[in-house]
């Protein structure tokens, strides 16, 4: 089947800042083959592309884009697989993590804890190897499948993704993945329900309720992104329907009428501030969506 092409989609509902405009052209496949004739599509026309999972990382321009998305939505089916002690979800890139973590809660499978109160989708969360201080998700990837840039499917092991700090070699090769197998273990539901409460106990520090994209900036080695903004006085700084949380500083929190230009003020600041304290220039964890290069860029060479 052909996938779907949407235009002039609003993106802001589909991210969880919930600023930003349209997406000029918005690609929605359904599984591999819609994908990969999507990937042919955009390579006929020439055209780069984004990516969008759970919209839970990205800042989207308020000008909207011109560069197609090709949105994972569709793709949220699983499968699941038991082999004696061992579990295989084979999850669509789509699939939002929680419901993973749902699953994995319901049927006492556990490796997935690490992952409570992260948004996005598998697949977002693939790609930056997101997690917490009590695991990653590189650790339980077993195997992904997807379309590189000639429009090839291709299959690899995870063991053989260098996994980095919020990074991973899957990252930047022009790549679409389509699928990813988590592999975790058989145990109890009350076993990683314990689990899953202590993962969120050590989040309680972290605003809840509010639109943010998580931590906008990542830690630098051996330190906390979130203990040097603070210490630098951002608590509280705030440039229109943006601030930066009074709960954690490494959150933006967005209120209505918010724009992304006010969010892109208040992250430039963040960091000059920490720079101008700590000589330190945080890196950001949040992507761009339709901000112009060097404005996106400006400072954090
Ligand atoms: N701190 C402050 N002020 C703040 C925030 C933090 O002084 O406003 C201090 C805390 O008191 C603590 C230290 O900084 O001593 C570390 O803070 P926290 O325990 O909140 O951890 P974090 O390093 O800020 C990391 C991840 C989070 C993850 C938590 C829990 C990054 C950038 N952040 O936060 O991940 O949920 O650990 O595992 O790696 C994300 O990546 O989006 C994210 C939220």
């Amino acid at each position: 089947m052909r996938h779907i092409v949407a235009r002039e989609v609003p993106i802001a509902p589909l991210t969880t800042w919930g600023v930003g405009g349209s997406a000029e052209t918005m690609l929605v496949p359904r599984d591999a083959g819609e994908a990969r004739n999507a990937l042919k599509w955009l390579a006929d026309t020439r055209s780069s592309y984004f990516v969008l999972g759970g919209g839970s990382n990205v800042l989207v321009a308020d000008e909207g884009t011109t560069l197609p998305l090709i949105h994972t939505i569709g793709m949220d089916r699983f499968r699941v697989r038991v082999d004696a002690e061992t579990v295989y979800i084979d999850c669509g890139a789509g699939l939002p993590l929680r419901r993973a973590l749902a699953l994995s809660l319901r049927e006492g499978w556990s490796g997935l804890e690490f992952a409570a109160g992260i948004p996005g989708t598998v697949g977002g969360a693939l790609l930056g190897n997101a997690g917490s201080r009590y695991g990653e998700i590189g650790e339980v990837v077993e195997r992904l499948q997807g379309v590189d840039s000639a429009g090839d499917f291709f299959e690899i092991d995870g063991k053989d993704v260098s996994w980095g700090y919020r990074s991973s070699s899957v990252e930047g090769r022009g790549w679409f993945v389509c699928a990813v197998t988590l592999r975790l273990r058989a145990s109890t539901p009350s076993a990683v329900r314990e689990r899953i409460a202590e993962v969120l106990e050590g989040r309680k520090s972290q605003p809840t309720g509010r639109r943010t994209a998580g931590c906008v900036f990542k830690n630098p080695e051996g330190d906390s992104a979130g203990r040097l903004l603070d210490a630098a006085g951002c608590k509280g700084l705030a440039i229109g329907g943006a601030s930066v949380s009074r709960t954690h500083a490494n959150f933006i929190e967005s209120e209505p009428g918010c724009m992304a230009r006010d969010i892109l003020r208040l992250i430039s600041l963040c960091r000059t501030r920490v720079r101008e304290v700590f000589g330190i220039t945080l890196l950001r964890e949040v992507k761009a969506i339709g901000i112009p290069e060097d404005l996106w860029n400006e400072g954090f060479a």
